[in-house]
């Protein structure tokens, strides 16, 4: 199963992202993780970590780079999840060309629509467990005692709001890109996070679930 996760940042791509590993038995490939990573140890420019912590985009070459040499590593044979990749339609143009190369093709394109009053609440209160990765929220998915939290550089206030306005002029191009390709499947992002998820596996045809309203599909 070949997947892509899109939505705008705080849709819940990342959650929904490691029950869907679960389900498949695919990893999930999210050039944000990958992009912390080379931030954590020291092998990304300085400017592209300003870049990415005030919450503007990476250079679509960067990104295509890392997937480019990810998706040959045999844990992806099965399949894989693409979160948060591909964001423009030439990363999209570029996704296309490097499965062409592979004699690989796309299974969907899952869109998460979430309103952007609910995306802020949600971004400013995520936290996440630096020893287990785990994403938590303070009021919707709280945190246990004693787990080691931390808030991402681009969850401030400030740099939320320069994402969620990235993505308004960036990435929505890619729906209709998608959406002419036969591929895309709209799901409702705002119910709880067990509903997502049966909306998701829905769309991916998956038996036992019924389809969530899933708006403009
Ligand atoms: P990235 O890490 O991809 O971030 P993002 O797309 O902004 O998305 P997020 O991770 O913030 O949100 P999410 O949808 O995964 O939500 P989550 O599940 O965590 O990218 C970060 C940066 O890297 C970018 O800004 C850019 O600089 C760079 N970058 C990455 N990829 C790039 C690319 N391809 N091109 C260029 N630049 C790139 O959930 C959010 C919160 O909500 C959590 O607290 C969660 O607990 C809660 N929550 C989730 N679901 C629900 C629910 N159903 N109900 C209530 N709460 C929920």
């Amino acid at each position: 199963m070949l997947i892509v996760l899109v939505g705008p940042p705080g849709a819940g791509k990342g959650t929904q992202a490691k029950v869907l590993m679960d389900r498949f038995r695919i990893p999930q490939i999210s050039t944000g993780d990958m992009l912390r990573a080379a931030k954590a140890n020291g092998t990304l420019a300085p400017e592209l970590v300003k870049r990415m912590d005030t919450g503007g985009l990476i250079p679509d070459e960067v990104v295509i780079d890392l997937i480019d040499r990810r998706i040959d590593a045999p844990d992806c044979q099965p399949g894989f999840l693409l979160d948060g990749f591909p964001r423009t339609v030439p990363q999209a143009e570029a996704l296309g060309a490097l499965l062409d190369r592979r004699g690989r093709k796309l299974d969907a394109v899952v869109q998460l629509d979430v309103d952007r009053r609910l995306l802020e609440e949600r971004l400013t209160g995520r936290r996440t467990d630096k020893r287990t990765g785990q994403i938590y929220h303070l009021v919707y998915s709280p945190p246990p005692p004693g787990a080691d939290l931390e808030q991402r550089a681009d969850d401030r206030l400030e740099a939320v709001a320069k994402r969620l306005d990235a993505y308004e002029a960036m990435t929505a191009a890619l729906l209709p890109y998608y959406e002419g390709k036969g591929l895309l499947r709209r799901v409702d992002g705002e119910g709880k996070p067990a509903d997502v998820t049966a909306g998701v596996l829905a769309v991916l045809g998956q038996p036992g679930h019924a389809a969530r309203s899933s708006r403009n599909a």
